[in-house]
């Protein structure tokens, strides 16, 4: 049988990770956060000190990385790192690197019963055909109030005010970039994560028992 797809995109601090970590355990779906790969590589092109506004130099890098690991880590999980994820992110060469890494990623654990991937393009780029996408919608100002507990609890300092300014120049970039920007995928529902996460569950438990 072939695997089932479940794609969530959405913007900065939407609660995808969440959401995703839930269907992948309530599910058994294997779950990939593509955002830990354009961080990876944000990641790397700061401590080797590429010129991120050179993308010949970013090409020349690329080229020497074979490949990136899907873990988390909390040397990645900064601000300073998701807004530099955010920048290189606009790059098509960086786009087609991080999504061949998704691709194989897929074809290598096909003995998996269903993924669940969440990032900013996959049900409307990487994942076109996949048979369950999802969009998930929350105001800027509670995406922000959870950011900042979010890194105050993991130990981070943070200003509420600059998180929020931060979260809007995030959505800014990613909805107005030229390629592959943040849009409601074809096809996707949308999820009103506002409320309780409870609700939400509910809602896309419904989804996937009709897959
Ligand atoms: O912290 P946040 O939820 O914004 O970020 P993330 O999901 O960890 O991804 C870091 C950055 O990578 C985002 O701000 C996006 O600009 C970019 N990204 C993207 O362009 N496409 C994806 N599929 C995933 C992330």
């Amino acid at each position: 049988m072939k695997s089932k797809i479940i794609t969530i995109d959405g913007p900065a601090a939407s609660g995808k990770e969440k959401i995703s970590k839930y269907i992948s355990k309530k599910w058994k779906f294997k779950h990939l956060d593509s955002g830990i790969l354009y961080r990876r590589l944000a990641y790397i092109f700061k401590n080797d000190e590429i010129n991120t506004d050179n993308i010949s130099d970013i090409k020349k890098k690329l080229k020497n990385i074979n490949t990136l690991s899907f873990r988390k880590n909390k040397n990645i999980r900064s601000e300073e790192i998701g807004k530099l994820a955010s920048k290189i992110a606009i790059y098509n060469p960086v786009r087609d690197f991080v999504n061949k890494l998704q691709y194989n990623f897929v074809k290598k654990n096909n003995k998996k019963q269903g993924f669940v991937i969440d990032g900013r393009d996959i049900g409307s780029v990487v994942f076109k055909n996949a048979d369950l996408k999802l969009f998930i919608e929350v105001n800027a100002k509670i995406r922000a109030k959870r950011r900042y507990k979010q890194l105050i609890d993991s130990g981070e300092k943070s200003i509420y005010r600059k998180i929020l300014k931060e979260i809007k120049l995030r959505d800014k970039k990613d909805k107005l970039r030229k390629y592959s920007p943040l849009i409601v995928p074809k096809g996707a529902y949308i999820i009103d994560n506002n409320g309780s996460l409870k609700k939400v569950i509910k809602e896309i438990n419904k989804l996937i028992v009709e897959l």
